[in-house]
């Protein structure tokens, strides 16, 4: 009787320390699930960078709806957008003693002492989404995210055939940027350069960056428009969310935006293809977030110790005004 009673206290007080544990990691997080308590399948914890785009909530959703079906305890917290706030999560994480570890890096640099702390407690990292630069050998298990180079060459292949198709001369384009250093903001920068390079019509005029927020995406055409009104043949904007914030700011200069500017966006959520099929967007370059089934079954292998691919790029899209966009299914974010 007395061992049952024994056995009986320690869970209650096993249940309590993950429960107030659970409470700590939700101070600034979109939530944090109780890890099971018989001995759970697999305990991921999850370092979200923030709430900035529908791209970015409906990544968190996928996830925690992948983490349910695959019956793996998630410990989600949300960065809100501070590198710091990451450094702590992942720093929680491993004091927890998590399984598996995965994030989604702001920027690329910076990440060198946190992940040799997770690679010194034996806790393998997957990077969800973005990609980091370092110098150092086996900080990482493995990416599961979009080919954002691809992305950027999709975009620049579209814009040579709308050009063509218009029988433009002279192209100059505004580009406005997702966050400073980061991966897909150096990547789908870099894609588009590269499709564009061998075209004399095509002129950069600049660069501004937008931080992937629909606010700033307002703030820069603004600016750009102050700046180059006449000028601008076309807005290559990297994410649905600063294009939706910058297409009022054109129409409210004067001008149509899909006619008098030709507009490229990339993501794909359910508000970018609706105005794309109003004709106010010309092409939208898919970016899915729908990577959770991804990240659970390598989560899974991982704990198992089993090999695990070191780059997964999902499939991806472009959808623009050349095709029938009208059977395209709902896009879930
Ligand atoms: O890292 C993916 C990018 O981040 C998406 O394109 C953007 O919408 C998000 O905020």
């Amino acid at each position: 009787m007395r061992v049952k009673r024994g056995k009986e206290l320690a869970k209650r007080i096993k249940v309590f320390v993950a429960t107030v544990s659970c409470l700590a990691l939700t101070v600034s997080s979109i939530g944090c699930k109780t890890p099971k308590q018989n001995d759970p399948k697999l305990l991921l914890g999850f370092s979200q960078i923030g709430s900035e785009s529908a791209w970015r909530i409906g990544n968190t959703n996928d996830i925690e709806k992948q983490a349910e079906n695959y019956e793996v305890s998630l410990m989600l917290e949300n960065a809100n957008q501070k590198q710091e706030n990451q450094i702590a999560a992942i720093r929680r994480f491993i004091a927890y003693k998590v399984d598996v570890i995965a994030f989604s890096p702001i920027v690329e640099e910076g990440w060198d002492n946190v992940l040799m702390e997770a690679k010194n407690a034996g806790i393998p990292v997957i990077l969800v989404d973005r990609d980091i630069s370092t110098e150092k050998e086996g900080l990482t298990s493995c990416l599961i995210g979009a080919d954002f180079y691809r992305e950027g060459e999709m975009a620049g292949e579209y814009l040579i055939r709308k050009a063509d198709a218009l029988g433009l001369e002279k192209v100059n384009i505004v580009e406005i940027t997702g966050t400073d250093n980061s991966t897909p903001m150096r990547q789908r920068q870099a894609g588009f350069a590269d499709a564009i390079a061998d075209d004399e019509r095509m002129t950069i005029l600049e660069s501004i960056d937008g931080d992937f927020l629909k606010s700033r995406g307002a703030e820069c055409m603004r600016s750009l428009l102050e700046k180059y009104k006449d000028e601008i043949t076309v807005v290559y904007s990297h994410n649905d969310e600063m294009t939706l914030g910058a297409l009022p700011e054109i129409e409210k200069a004067g001008l149509t935006p899909g006619k008098d500017i030709i507009i490229i966006s990339i993501d794909g959520g359910q508000e970018a293809i609706d105005v794309l099929k109003q004709g106010k967007i010309n092409c939208v370059v898919e970016c899915t977030p729908k990577l959770g089934k991804e990240v659970m079954e390598t989560a899974i292998k991982l704990k198992n110790g089993e090999e695990v691919e070191e780059v997964i790029h999902p499939q991806e899209n472009v959808f623009t005004d050349e095709q029938d966009l009208s059977k395209l299914e709902p896009r879930g974010y």
